[in-house]
């Protein structure tokens, strides 16, 4: 199989984790006797300050000419005066539009070898299984008008949804759904806002296509609080653009951490694998950074770019394997750590490395 990806490793811990994610691959690669090549570009921080825009042409080029895009995060306190255009978010939110994927997957596995690491009790988070399904392209992100008036005192954002831009994410999700353990939970503020009573109405007429899931709908409020109290009771969980972005950092909590959490753009022209975490500033340089949530996209990339289903189940058999040994990243690193050693970012793809090679020669 070959495969073309771009790596836009961006800021902060971005070339930390995407270089391990990378490596992780090329293992693959070499032992399936696969053909991935790898071209990094620039986006972000690093783009503003060499090629003066938060996303280059030539990026762009090189990510529509490709079979999926690795992004590993932008964004830094420096740029934190900018407007929003002119930051190195920015970037991030106009690769996502010129590539076109409209549904972002974002699992939320908690492995129950992290149990004994979580915030929440292990009866709590065993078993926990999610996957939201947070559409992209819309809501206030990209809404218009948009505008701050400083001399006003004023600013103005817009949230706006079509018929259509619900109709083709639900559609995702409810496929999805019927594939896993057929329950669709989706989430809106539809006691308030109109963009959510258009997006329930949708979800129920898209609803009548797949009579095998079960459909229910929560406010995103009390299912902030649901998530905590009961995520084992989550199959596939659809929501808008920024409900989505904040349950989806709310289910680290899950995992375990924020560093565990892959996620993958469909339905575009080119697939775009983004771990969930930010350019995580505290913590840049240094070692410290969790790779498997980037490691758990490469997987990601496999199974929806390359159709290699085993190769994508060996990478995430192997971070379990990692973590029933005892590996842990800082992040991971509290409770009961008794029998645990902590990795550097290094360390820790390493040993994914490693133990994904075993399995791949014993298959
Ligand atoms: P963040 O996700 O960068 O970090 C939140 C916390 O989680 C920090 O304490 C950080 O150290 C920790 N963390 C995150 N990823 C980790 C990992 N892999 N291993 C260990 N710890 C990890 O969120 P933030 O601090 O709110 O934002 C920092 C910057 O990142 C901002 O500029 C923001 O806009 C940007 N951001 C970018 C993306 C992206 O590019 N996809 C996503 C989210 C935030
Ligand atoms: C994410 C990030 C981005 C988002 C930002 C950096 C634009 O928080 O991917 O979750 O809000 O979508
Ligand atoms: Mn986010």
């Amino acid at each position: 199989m070959k495969l073309k990806i771009l790596v836009t490793a961006g800021d902060g811990i971005g070339p930390e984790v995407t270089g391990e994610a990378v490596a992780v691959l090329d293992e693959i690669a070499a032992e399936g006797g696969h053909e991935f090549t790898f071209t990094q570009k620039r986006i972000g921080g690093v783009a503003i300050v060499q090629d003066g825009t938060p996303l280059p042409k030539d990026t762009l080029a090189a990510a529509l000419a490709s079979d999926a895009v690795l992004l590993g995060a932008v964004g830094g306190n420096e740029f934190n005066s900018l407007p929003p255009d002119k930051r190195p978010e920015a970037g991030l939110l106009q690769i996502r539009a010129a590539l076109g994927g409209f549904a972002n997957l974002r699992p939320a596995f908690a492995f129950k070898e992290l149990a004994v690491n979580s915030p929440l009790r292990a009866e709590i988070v065993d078993g926990a299984d999610i996957l939201f399904v947070r559409e992209l392209l819309g809501g206030l992100y990209f809404g218009r008008p948009r505008a701050w008036d400083k001399a006003k005192g004023e600013a103005l954002n817009t949230m706006r949804y079509t018929r259509d831009e619900v109709v083709r994410v639900a559609r995702v999700a409810f496929d999805l759904a019927q594939k896993r353990r057929k329950k669709l939970t989706s989430v809106d503020k539809s006691n308030v806002l109109e963009c959510s009573q258009l997006w329930r109405a949708t979800v129920n007429e898209v609803a009548a296509e797949f009579p095998g899931v079960t459909v229910e709908h929560q406010l995103v409020d009390s299912m902030a609080m649901h998530l905590m109290n009961r995520p084992r009771d989550f199959d596939v969980v659809l929501t808008e653009n920024l409900f989505g972005d904040i349950l989806s950092d709310e289910s680290a909590v899950i995992t375990g951490s924020l560093g565990m959490l892959p996620s993958a753009t469909i339905g575009g022209k080119v697939n775009l694998y983004e771990p969930v975490h930010g350019s995580a500033p505290d913590i840049a340089g240094k070692g410290l950074a969790n790779p498997l949530g980037a490691i758990l996209t490469a997987a990601l990339i496999l199974r929806h770019s390359g159709g290699l289903e085993n190769e994508a189940a060996a990478i995430e058999t192997a971070v379990r394997k990692v973590l029933e040994q005892g590996f842990r990243t800082p992040d991971l690193a509290r409770g009961n750590m008794q029998g645990l050693t902590v990795l550097s970012t290094k360390e820790m793809g390493a040993k994914v490395r490693e133990t994904v090679k075993t399995l791949l020669v014993r298959a």
